[in-house]
């Protein structure tokens, strides 16, 4: 797919070319600190964003709107999880059906008080929630970094990357298209398995800000030659 009539997002989830870049609709299930980094990227980049939230009534966000967990997935092609990990399963039960959709998993198995990962090594978070929601197309994304780097992904003239992973590769190549919209650089890492890499390395990122000192403002960034 290097042609760039097959640059849109819409047409890679839909297998069909065309020649201009719509909004897409994105529901975000999560309106914490990664939720509205990624929201607000989002918006300024064009696309029409909700937040599901378990309480709608008098929820107030600085963009996009605000409804329930399965208004808000209903009616978006894109279904972003931003919750602990503690609350996943449940958050994504409560969306409805979400076949077809492109399920975003930015979860972290993380243990309370950053002590380590819950799960890992031979499964991860991404594949038990894929489990849950058999027929959505679930991608691993926006797990590796802090929210901050998330709102903010440029470092002088360098880029945050951003690893994603999931079986669907036209899913994959949506996520890879958003995670450009948010100023970022996808790097397409695979399947869905992969992410029992992916979220050991959020754990790293988590270690060196908060136990080693370096704080959050810094970030991983691929080079190549
Ligand atoms: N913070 C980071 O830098 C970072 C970076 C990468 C990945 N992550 C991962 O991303 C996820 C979110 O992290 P965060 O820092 O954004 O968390 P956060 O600031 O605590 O926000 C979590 C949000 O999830 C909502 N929520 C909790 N249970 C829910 C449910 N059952 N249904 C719907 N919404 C529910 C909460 O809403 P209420 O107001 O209703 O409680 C809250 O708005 C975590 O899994 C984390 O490991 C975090």
């Amino acid at each position: 797919m290097q042609n760039a009539e097959w640059d849109c997002p819409l047409c890679i989830l839909h297998s069909a070319p065309c020649h201009y870049f719509p909004a897409m609709r994105i529901a975000i299930i999560g309106a914490g600190r990664v939720g509205m980094a990624l929201g607000h990227g989002w918006v300024r980049a064009g696309h029409d964003v909700v937040f599901g939230v378990r309480h709608p009534a008098g929820k107030e966000v600085l963009v996009g709107r605000v409804a329930s967990v399965p208004e808000a997935a209903r009616a978006a092609e894109v279904v972003v999880l931003a919750t602990p990990w503690s609350a996943a399963e449940e958050a994504l039960r409560s969306a409805g059906p979400l076949n077809g959709k492109v399920v975003v998993d930015c979860t972290n198995p993380i243990l309370p008080g950053l002590a380590g990962l819950a799960i890992g090594t031979s499964e991860s978070a991404a594949e038990r929630l894929a489990a849950v929601v058999p027929d959505a197309r679930v991608v691993k994304a926006f797990s590796t970094t802090g929210a901050a780097n998330m709102a903010h992904p440029a470092y002088g003239e360098h880029r945050v990357t951003m690893l994603l992973c999931g079986d669907d590769a036209a899913a994959r190549q949506v996520v890879a298209k958003l995670t450009e919209d948010l100023g970022m650089e996808p790097v397409d890492a695979g399947g869905l398995q992969v992410a029992r890499y992916l979220e050991p390395l959020a754990m790293l990122w988590i270690h060196l800000a908060y136990k080693q000192g370096l704080g959050p403002d810094f970030a991983l960034q691929l080079l190549r030659r």
